[in-house]
């Protein structure tokens, strides 16, 4: 059956007009007035609506294990939680460990396949360089990945060298795989973990302490300058850090292909949360810095400068003694307690898949900062174009699926955990005020979330084989 958007206002990462939108089956079939419809076409009333492509996602963390535990969002509770965010595809990150990638990926597509509730890709961690895995790196694209993440931090466990980072670059580059860097000073961030814990210091805000922000700039600058001489794109994950920003600018201008993401709790939250009594909520790598750095990104959000706003969503409960309950059932999973007289042992991440759409529509759209149609950019249009997915994805045109979202910008709500559907026990955005809001969503033409209520299921979310890599900016 067939399905009419009426009286919609349709958002696209260049303009925003008036205009119905027809679905059939999994698919957006014709844009415009006066479509014509059959007897049995469903017809939605979008008046005073937003109509919007889904939220794509670009960096997520689901079921993934670290420090003794598990993230606490698995493949369908996290995706669950996108829906209800208004995002519609995620890419997660397959771990890499001695085994051919294939191996590791089939892992991963193991546990994500049968939960997935949104769509979902794949990017490929790199954390170990020898021929064998310079072998298999083209034949990611036949597994439909067609990114890969190094990491420039973590020594011993997920670092690569710089020499190492260059052949990644180059053979990516070749085969039409764009490169992702974690871009930090691994040595420095070692160094000063030691002296600090030496010196007796166990509180979150010395995570923030031993990650130097001028690391992650050297890092940055560094990673440009790699891809520049591998003639090969970067894309530069997570950025928190103002003078990040300045060195993808002065990179970009110097014409290196590389890119930029930034998180909203980048653009929200800084060292002083990290000093509250339950700092442990905000520690992530990287880790939250200044003011003064929030003022920079969200500068660089609003001119272009920064491409995407995804979330590195990556969450754990901040009391995983005590269970919370999700669809009615108790669940308990460790988390940031575990790190209660360790800031090193609390496991890094937060929750945010959920929260990216409503929270960066009231502060960005709501507050002037950004229009409705950045906000499709940077959360839809332009992470499907970087990572091989559009027009399939983060377009409203006939031909891309029906990845919807009806967004009503009069909504308000008080915001926090009971709002977000994570599968934690705290939000950062608790008791926010928020205005606009996701009211219907639609995945391939099915709808899964309308008003609060749930109609996904596991596992009808698909795998997304995407394209090599052809961004121009
Ligand atoms: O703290 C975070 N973000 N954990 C996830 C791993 C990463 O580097 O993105
Ligand atoms: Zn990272
Ligand atoms: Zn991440």
């Amino acid at each position: 059956m067939a399905i009419l958007i009426k009286n919609g206002t349709l958002v696209t990462a260049a303009e925003q007009y008036q205009a119905d939108l027809l679905i059939d089956g999994e698919r957006i079939t014709a844009q415009g007035s006066g479509l014509p419809v059959s007897a049995d076409t469903q017809i939605l009333n979008a008046a005073g609506k937003y109509v919007l492509p889904g939220g794509v996602d670009a960096h997520v963390h689901l079921d993934l294990p670290m420090f003794g535990t598990v993230s606490s969002d698995d493949h369908y509770t996290g995706t669950k939680a996108a829906a209800f965010g208004g995002t519609t595809t995620v890419i997660d990150f397959v771990s890499h460990d001695q085994r051919p990638l294939t191996a590791c990926i089939e892992d991963l597509m193991e546990k994500a396949g049968p939960k997935a509730a949104v769509d979902f890709g794949f990017h490929m961690n790199i954390t170990h360089w020898d021929d064998q895995v310079a072998k298999e790196l083209p034949g990611l694209l036949s597994n439909g990945i067609s990114s890969i993440k190094v990491f420039s931090a973590y020594n011993g466990r997920l670092r690569l060298q710089d020499g190492e980072i260059f052949q990644v670059l180059r053979k990516a580059g070749e085969n039409g795989i764009l490169t992702m860097l974690h871009a930090e000073n691994g040595d420095v961030i070692d160094l000063l973990t030691s002296e600090i814990k030496a010196q007796g210091h166990t509180q979150p805000i010395w995570h923030a302490r031993s990650h130097p922000n001028w690391g992650a700039v050297e890092a940055v600058l560094r990673g440009a300058a790699l891809a520049a001489q591998a003639k090969a794109p970067l894309y530069i994950v997570h950025m928190n850090v103002a003078g990040e920003v300045d060195q993808l600018t002065y990179a970009r201008e110097h014409g290196i292909k590389v890119l930029g993401e930034t998180c909203p709790q980048y653009l929200f939250f800084s060292e002083e949360d990290l000093e509250r009594p339950d700092g442990a909520k905000w520690v992530c790598s990287p880790p939250m810095r200044k003011k003064v750095d929030n003022a920079r990104l969200w500068q660089g959000v609003m001119n272009g400068e920064i491409q995407v706003v995804a979330t590195d969503h990556c969450p754990f409960f901040y009391d995983g003694t005590k269970p919370i309950l999700f669809e009615g059932k108790p669940v308990a999973i460790p988390g940031k307690e575990l790190g209660a007289g360790d800031f090193t042992k609390i496991p890094n991440g937060l929750p945010g898949v959920g929260d990216r759409l409503p929270i960066l529509w009231t502060y960005g759209v709501g507050q002037g900062k950004i229009s409705p149609s950045r906000f499709v950019d940077l959360c839809s249009t332009t992470p499907a174009r970087i990572f091989g997915l559009y027009p399939r994805k983060g377009c409203l045109s006939p031909g891309s699926d029906a990845d919807i979202v009806i967004w009503d910008p009069e909504c308000q709500v008080k915001y926090g955990v009971q709002t977000a559907q994570h599968r934690t026990d705290y939000n950062l955005y608790e008791g926010w005020a928020l205005q606009g809001m996701p009211e219907t969503v639609f995945l391939r033409g099915k709808i899964i979330v309308q008003h609060n209520q749930w109609l996904g299921k596991p596992g009808m979310g698909k795998f997304l084989s995407r394209d090599p890599f052809s961004y121009q900016n």
